[in-house]
Order: structure tokens, then sequence, then C-alpha cells
């Protein structure tokens, strides 16, 4: 079976833009491939050098993520630095990545831009760690948004340039698969565009009801059409397809129908967009909740998460170190 891995970067709490996407298409490959998905927690230390309470981040990604339906049976779910092999990899990588290279990646150079007085050697080589994560389980697959590819050139790459360097044919070059292509694209309530976390336009997972109502209810509209049938501007077509992924056809229809007549009234809508939106997230929230409450539980599934991925990550490197001669 073709093997999946995918890092999580433990940036904030998922939103309805992260579930429609990264999370659904995640939930879709346990049941494919071989999954193995991890929470990056070590990457965040290139950017947050000292984070609040980073033990407790990663583990309520990792609620989450089991609330949304990830099963540690079919899909190991580990935390990076519970893994330590990924660093031996990484050191060997960084041997064989050049300066100028790392350098002209686009996301290095954002973050330079974002935080001139904290350009570390880690946010320099962020892609050999991301691609000792990848090559470490020799993964075939790996799902990531489209903001990833230059990363996934370079895992590629230093996967070619090992093989390469050592006369063999040990790596192969793992494939992208961007699962934006497919997803729905979750608008934001600002009107703006996509849902994000940078943008403070998000409706999370774990947001209680009156905070998503509320939410909802504040969300941007215009003043309604004033021709029948004309088309809809972003801001309302942003607040239709919020309802295409929470509300049932005929719910759809209904204020498409009121849309194309400018019987509109945007309250009703939104009070029932809301109303939707809480059904949608309230089983998973549930979850998140008693995930939470059980830390026993969440420490077993790390652990076990853990267990997985160190036995593939310590044949990997075993066999690296025979080929660069160390045994
Ligand atoms: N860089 C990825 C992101 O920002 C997170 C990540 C780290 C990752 N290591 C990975 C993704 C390995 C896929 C595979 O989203």
């Amino acid at each position: 079976m073709e093997k999946v891995v995918s890092g999580i970067r433990p940036t904030g709490n998922l939103h309805l833009g992260n579930y429609f996407g990264a999370v659904k298409s995640f939930v879709k490959m346990q049941d494919e491939y071989d999954c193995k998905f991890f929470i990056a927690d070590w990457h965040s230390l290139t950017t947050h050098p000292k984070p609040e309470d980073i033990r407790k981040s990663a583990k309520t990604i990792l609620a989450e993520y089991l609330a949304c339906g990830i099963d540690p049976e079919k899909a190991p779910i580990y935390i990076q630095s519970d893994v330590k092999e990924v660093l031996e990899l990484y050191l060997y990588f960084n041997m064989n990545a050049y300066l100028g290279e790392l350098e002209r990646v686009t996301s290095f150079k954002e973050k330079v831009r974002k935080q001139p007085d904290n350009v570390n050697a880690g946010l320099l080589t962020y892609p050999s760690l991301m691609a000792a994560d990848i090559l470490m389980h020799k993964a075939d697959k790996v799902p990531v948004g489209k903001d990833q590819e230059q990363n996934m050139e370079m895992a590629r790459l230093f996967a070619r340039r090992f093989n390469r360097i050592y006369e063999v044919e040990y790596f192969k070059e793992p494939e992208s698969f961007h699962f934006n292509d497919k997803a729905v694209k979750i608008p934001g309530l600002d009107g703006s565009g996509k849902m994000g976390k940078s943008e403070g336009n998000c409706i999370y997972l774990c947001d209680d009801e009156k905070t998503l109502t509320k939410k909802v209810m504040k969300a941007v509209t215009d003043a309604g059409p004033t021709e029948p049938n004309s088309p809809k501007p972003d801001v309302i077509q942003n607040l239709f397809t919020l309802m295409e992924v929470a509300s049932t056809p005929d719910t759809l229809d209904y204020f498409n129908e009121k849309w194309n007549t400018c019987e509109i009234r945007y309250g009703d809508l939104k009070k029932q967009l809301a109303a939707d939106l809480c059904n949608l997230t309230r089983p998973i929230r549930e979850r998140i909740l008693d995930f939470q409450a059980n830390d026993e539980y969440l420490n077993k599934v790390a652990r076990m998460g853990a267990e997985a991925a160190r036995e593939t990550a310590a044949k990997t490197l075993a066999e690296v170190r025979q080929i660069i001669g160390f045994k």
C-alpha cells in the first residue's frame, strides 16, 4: 500500500477552512493509504522560540484531529518531538543543503520579512527538517496545501541528492497530493476571501454556539439585490458558499430563490446559516471536549503513534548510517 505522511503545524485551533481542506482529506486518505500524521512541534520553534505550553497545544491539535475522525488505529498520529530519529536525518540532509538554495525558498524570505530580528538557522533549514519528516517514512504521497510546493520540491531534491552523492537508489521522490484542488474553498466572514487564522475571520470547530452565531450575524453583507437574478457579489456569495457546506439543498434553494426575486433578508439567511453551522460543528465540538478531558487517552494515542513512527524511522536511519558509512 502506498505510504502517506503529513505534518500539521500546531499554530492554533482548527477552523472550518482546515476542516473542509486538510482534515477531510486526511480522514479519507486513512482508509486508502498507509498513513502517518504528526504534529510538527519542532518546526513551530522556528517562529515561536519560547512557546507558552507546547505540549498542551500539541495535545489540543491531537484532540481536534481525533474529533474530526482521524482514527489512530488506522493512521498513527504522533508528535514530532517524540521521535528523535528525524533529527539525525535532518543533520545528514543539512550537510548536503546549500545556503544559496535555502535562502531562495519563498517561505524563508517571507519569514525574514516578518521576523527580521529572528532569522535563525532553523528557519533557514525548515525544508531539510520537513524532508526528513517525509523521507524517514519513505512516503509516496504527501497531502499538503499549494503553499508547501516549494518545500516538497526541496524534499525531492534532497532525496535525489542523497542518492547521487552516496551512489544508491535509496530514497524515492515523494509526490505532493494537493487537497486544495478538490476541496471547497471556505470563505471567511469578512468578505475578504479565504478563511484563515491570520485574517481573523474564522469559525473554529471549538467555538461554542453563542460565539459561532455572533460571528455569523456580524458577517459582512451589502444593501441587497436591486435587479432580479443578478449575480452575487463576493461578500454574499461567501455566505451562500458556507450554506452549501452546512445547509440542506432545500434551504439553499429557498435562499437562492429569495435572492433571485430580490426578497432576501440577510438577517434570516444568517440565522439559518448560524443554526446549520452549529449543527455541523456541534458533534465535533463535543468530541473535542471529550478528548480534551481524557488526557490519559491522548497520551496513549501519542505514545502509540510515536512507537509506530519510530519503528519505520529507526529502520531508515540504520540503513542511512550504513549507506553513509558509519557502520
Ligand atoms: N510545512 C508544513 C506546513 O506548514 C508542515 C509540515 C512539516 C509538513 N513537516 C511536514 C507537511 C512534512 C507535510 C510533510 O503546513
